[in-house]
């Protein structure tokens, strides 16, 4: 059985706002693609890597983390599209067809541990075509109307947003990556849902989404703490006491 793993690194990181892409962005010395490789390449179950950075940067990202001895896979970087789908349909066209199961991992979660990237793997190879890892819900979630169907805020007052429905938290999971599927259910989710692959606002937000919209059976793993995801400022700092905890 050959795994691979597609590290989606293509996205600009605009709510971070730095002047360069968030994969590349620094973590207590390193990048978070780097990190990200380097956890993936630990778990000892990844044949190989493909690595989706933005148009103009493949040199440099195969450079970071092509070269870098704790990679010991083979490594390939490859332009990713406008969106995180387009960006995983993307690194899926390099996938050789004798691959089995594919993980997609974003390195915006630059700490998700080896032991997460094996229970995942180990979940597919044990007859589950998608699996994603999730943690329980701390908070309490409530559905809202949309706009049109809510209430008019007053003019004179806050926003407000009109409740429909307060979901069972006990059945609630925050889902991560990495994702892991059969290669060939994540090429036909990826073919059926691609004209949703160019805009933000249509784009599946995870891999697994794609999975359920065939009408597939996707399941739930334990997920990790320390594969949170940086989107702002504060995840960094957050992420850096983790470094410096494992350290
Ligand atoms: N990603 C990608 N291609 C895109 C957009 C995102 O490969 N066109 C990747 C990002 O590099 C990241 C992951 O998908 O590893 C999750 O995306 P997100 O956290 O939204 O990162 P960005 O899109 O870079 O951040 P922002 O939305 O703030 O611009
Ligand atoms: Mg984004």
């Amino acid at each position: 059985m050959t795994t691979l793993a597609i590290l989606t690194a293509a996205g600009s990181g605009t709510r971070l706002g730095r002047d360069l892409p968030k994969a590349l962005v620094d973590l207590g010395g390193l990048p978070l693609v780097l990190h990200a490789a380097r956890r993936l390449a630990a778990s000892g179950t990844v044949d190989a890597l493909v690595v989706t950075c933005p148009p103009g940067l493949t040199d440099a990202v195969q450079d970071v983390v092509g070269r870098d001895d704790l990679v010991d896979l083979p490594v390939r970087v490859v332009d990713g599209g406008t969106t995180r789908q387009a960006s995983v349909a993307a690194g899926l066209r390099h996938v050789p067809a004798d691959t089995t199961v594919v993980l997609v991992h974003d390195a915006a979660r630059p700490l998700a541990p080896p032991a997460l990237v094996r229970r995942v793997a180990d979940a597919v190879r044990t007859g589950h075509p998608a699996v994603v890892p999730g943690l329980p819900m701390v908070d309490t979630v409530k559905r809202v109307a949309p706009d049109a169907d809510g209430d008019p805020s007053p003019a004179d007052g806050p926003r407000v947003e009109r409740v429909v429905e307060t979901p069972d938290r006990a059945l609630l999971r925050v889902v991560q990556t990495p994702q892991g599927f059969d290669r060939d259910v994540l090429v036909r989710a990826h073919a059926a849902g691609a004209g949703r692959a160019a805009a933000e606002h249509l784009a599946a937000s995870d891999d697994a989404g794609l999975v359920e919209a065939l009408g597939l059976p996707v399941h739930v793993v334990a997920g990790d703490e320390h594969a949170m995801k940086i989107t702002t400022e504060r995840d960094l700092v957050v992420a850096g006491l983790l470094v410096e905890e494992e350290s």
